[in-house]
Order: C-alpha cells, then sequence, then structure tokens
C-alpha cells in the first residue's frame, strides 16, 4: 500500500479534508497530528476499520481505543449515560488532553472497545483534527500512531518510520505541542479514578468533581504477576528504546557521577552509550565518540520535558545507544505523568544514587 503524506501547511484544507473522508468512509487509516501525540484514526464505529488499526499497529485485540469527537453533540450516540462529573470536566477540560471512561452505546462495537462496555472518549485541541472530526462527523477512533511497542510519535516523521506502506495517508502538521498522551479518568465506577497520568493532573482534576483515586498500578514496578491496571494498555511493555535504559535517582551531583561511571564502564567493554542529560547538565557529562549526550529538556520547565521525551527515544535508537542513562524528573507536577513513560521505556529499570 502506498502511504500519501500531507503537509498541512502546505495543502489546501479543502483537498486533505475530502481525501482523508474517503478514506475513513471506506473502512481506511488516517494519522492525524493532535496536541499529545500523533493518532492513527479510523471510523470508531465500523468494526472492520478498528480491525485494521490493531493490524497495522501489530497490536493486542484486548487493548480498546480512544474514541475522538469534535464537540458534544457528537457524544450522545456513543454512550449510555452521561453523569454530572463527566459534564463537568468536559467544560473545563475539553477541547484537550483529557480522556473520560464512560459507559458505552450499543452503537459502539466490541472492536473499538476491546470487548469492553465502556468506552474512551476524548475531544482534541488540535485545530487539523478538530476540523476532520467536525467535517466528517465520524468519531474517529485512535490509538497513538506508533508500531505497539514503541515511543508514541510526537512527529510526523516517527509515524512514516513505523507504518509507511500500512495506512493510507498521514497528515503532517509538524511536533505535537504537549507530546504524551492523555490524562485518562475512569467516570464509569462509583469513585472517579485515575488511570493514566498526562498534562492535565490529578490536582487539576481535583478541582472540579472533588475526590479522584489513583489505580495503583500506575507508580508500581510490575513485580507482582497478578499486576492488573484498569486500562488494559498500561500492562503492556512500552514506549521501549532498542537499548537498555536505566533511570538514575537522586541528587544532581551524585546522578550526574554514577551516570559517567556506568557509561565509562560500558564504553571500555566496547558498547555505545547515550546520556539522558538537561540543558542545565549536558556539558557536565564527558563523552567522546562512543557515547552521545542529548538533552531533554530545561528543569525550570518540565513541559520541555514531555515535549521531548518521545523524541529522544526514538533519537537513541537511530543513534543505535546499546545502554542509555537517564536523569529522572518526578519532582514537579507533571513528574508522575512524564516518570510513567520513562519507567516503562526502562522496563522499571530503576537505581537510586
Ligand atoms: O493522547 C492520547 O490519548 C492519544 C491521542 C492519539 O489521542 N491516544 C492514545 O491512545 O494514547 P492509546 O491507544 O495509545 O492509549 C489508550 C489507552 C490504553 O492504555 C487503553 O488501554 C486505555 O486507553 N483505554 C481505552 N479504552 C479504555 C476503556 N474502556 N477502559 C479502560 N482503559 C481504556
Ligand atoms: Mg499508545
Amino acid at each position: 500500500m502506498k502511504t500519501i503524506v500531507y503537509k498541512i501547511g502546505d495543502t489546501e484544507a479543502s483537498v486533505w479534508l475530502s481525501e482523508a473522508e474517503k478514506i475513513l468512509k471506506e473502512g481506511g487509516l488516517v494519522a492525524i497530528p493532535t496536541e499529545t501525540v500523533y493518532g492513527l484514526a479510523a471510523n470508531a464505529l465500523d468494526e472492520g476499520a478498528a480491525a485494521r488499526i490493531y493490524e497495522a499497529k501489530g497490536r493486542p485485540s484486548d487493548n480498546p481505543l480512544i474514541v475522538h469527537i469534535a464537540d458534544m453533540d457528537m457524544i450522545g450516540e456513543l454512550v449510555s449515560e452521561l453523569p454530572d462529573t463527566a459534564r463537568r470536566l468536559a467544560e473545563h477540560f475539553w477541547p484537550g488532553p483529557l480522556t473520560m471512561i464512560l459507559p458505552k452505546s450499543e452503537k459502539v462495537p466490541y472492536g473499538t472497545t476491546g470487548g469492553l462496555d465502556t468506552v474512551a472518549i476524548r475531544m482534541p485541541s488540535h485545530p487539523a483534527a478538530r476540523k476532520l472530526i467536525h467535517e466528517t462527523r465520524i468519531p474517529l477512533a485512535a490509538p497513538s500512531a506508533n508500531t505497539s511497542g514503541r515511543p508514541s510519535p510526537t512527529r510526523a516523521e516517527h509515524v512514516f518510520d513505523d507504518l509507511n506502506g500500512k495506512i493510507e495517508m498521514i497528515l503532517d502538521d509538524g511536533p505535537v505541542g504537549i507530546g504524551i498522551e492523555s490524562t485518562i479518568i475512569d467516570l464509569s465506577g462509583e469513585t472517579p479514578m485515575l488511570l493514566r497520568p498526562g498534562y492535565i493532573t490529578r490536582e487539576m482534576l481535583s478541582e472540579v468533581i472533588g475526590s479522584v483515586e489513583v489505580d495503583p498500578a500506575i507508580l508500581e514496578v510490575n513485580k507482582d504477576k497478578d499486576f492488573r491496571p484498569k486500562a488494559p494498555g498500561m500492562k503492556y511493555k512500552h514506549y521501549a528504546p532498542k537499548g537498555s535504559l536505566l533511570l538514575v535517582s537522586g541528587d544532581a551531583d551524585k546522578v550526574v557521577e554514577k551516570i559517567c561511571l556506568l557509561s565509562d564502564e560500558k564504553r571500555k567493554e566496547g558498547f555505545k552509550v547515550g546520556i539522558i542529560a538537561t540543558d542545565e547538565t549536558k556539558d557536565l557529562y564527558r563523552c567522546d565518540s562512543d557515547c552521545i549526550v542529548m538533552s531533554i529538556g530545561t528543569r525550570s520547565d518540565e513541559d520541555t520535558i514531555s515535549h521531548n521525551l518521545f523524541d529522544i527515544l526514538r533519537r537513541m535508537d537511530k543513534a543505535e545507544a546499546d545502554y542509555i542513562y537517564s536523569e529522572s524528573f518526578g519532582e514537579g507536577i507533571r513528574g508522575d505523568a512524564i516518570m510513567n513513560r520513562l519507567l516503562k521505556a526502562a522496563g522499571y529499570q530503576q537505581i537510586f544514587v
């Protein structure tokens, strides 16, 4: 299959819109930019189209998809119930990087929800995604547009690297803004529960709807075989770069020292080493040709860190790093969201110094 790439800024909206609509109506796949990460979109009400998403990504079929809408008129046919908490959160955070789990309507096929009686709904704020959904009126099932297990795509090139030849179209609108996937909150049970941390924090949610519990599986190390996160996708190995990633946590100067030590050892053994540093520390690492230092952003603005996180993991792969050592970023208000992704990428390999 030939994958067509449209650069949104260089193409008349009427052109990419009508081409994308045609593909979606025929059950095809279009990768779209959103404010969080690129999504791989198909008609959420078409079970065959949803099946193609799983096939293209190599995604386990019990891992449900998020359905994207453009306005509140579209939610009625997708859910069997809209609790007051959901309305209030929608007013505050939609369009934006928040996904709500709600009881599904009969119209939403089990092929989209991975066999669950609930459906995940999000109203993205990205102008191109909104325009496409608004004009076509098609609710779009869209997981992140990466091969299952690989870092989520924050640029159209990432989508191309993973899915070229497997999907009909990529809409390229450059790098995304936020860089980590939406916050997921489950509103289908008694108490609202955070299933995936993201840009919208637990505190921000609590300010609107009161107490929010946190799925204990979120930051826990997967030691227990019965570990079963409520968002099925949270249980899979995720975001993994090809090299072995280790997170080093502790006081900044000790962390730098430890990473230098570890990387010297591996380089002596003949391995290529990658170091994930920050603007503040990048010049403190002694490195030569067998070692690459990349800054993930600045500690004075943690949004720069989430923005670059998945890109840096992919760049480490391109640089063929065998061992990757990363500083840790748990301190800020989005520390949970950032560390959740990095810990999964590291297969929970972390040391404290
Ligand atoms: O920011 C985002 O959410 C991006 C963009 C494209 O919108 N999408 C995204 O989708 O990250 P995906 O498929 O990579 O992650 C969806 C997560 C998975 O962990 C999945 O298990 C969970 O949402 N999920 C979906 N439906 C669910 C449901 N009914 N109950 C519990 N978890 C659900
Ligand atoms: Mg994903």
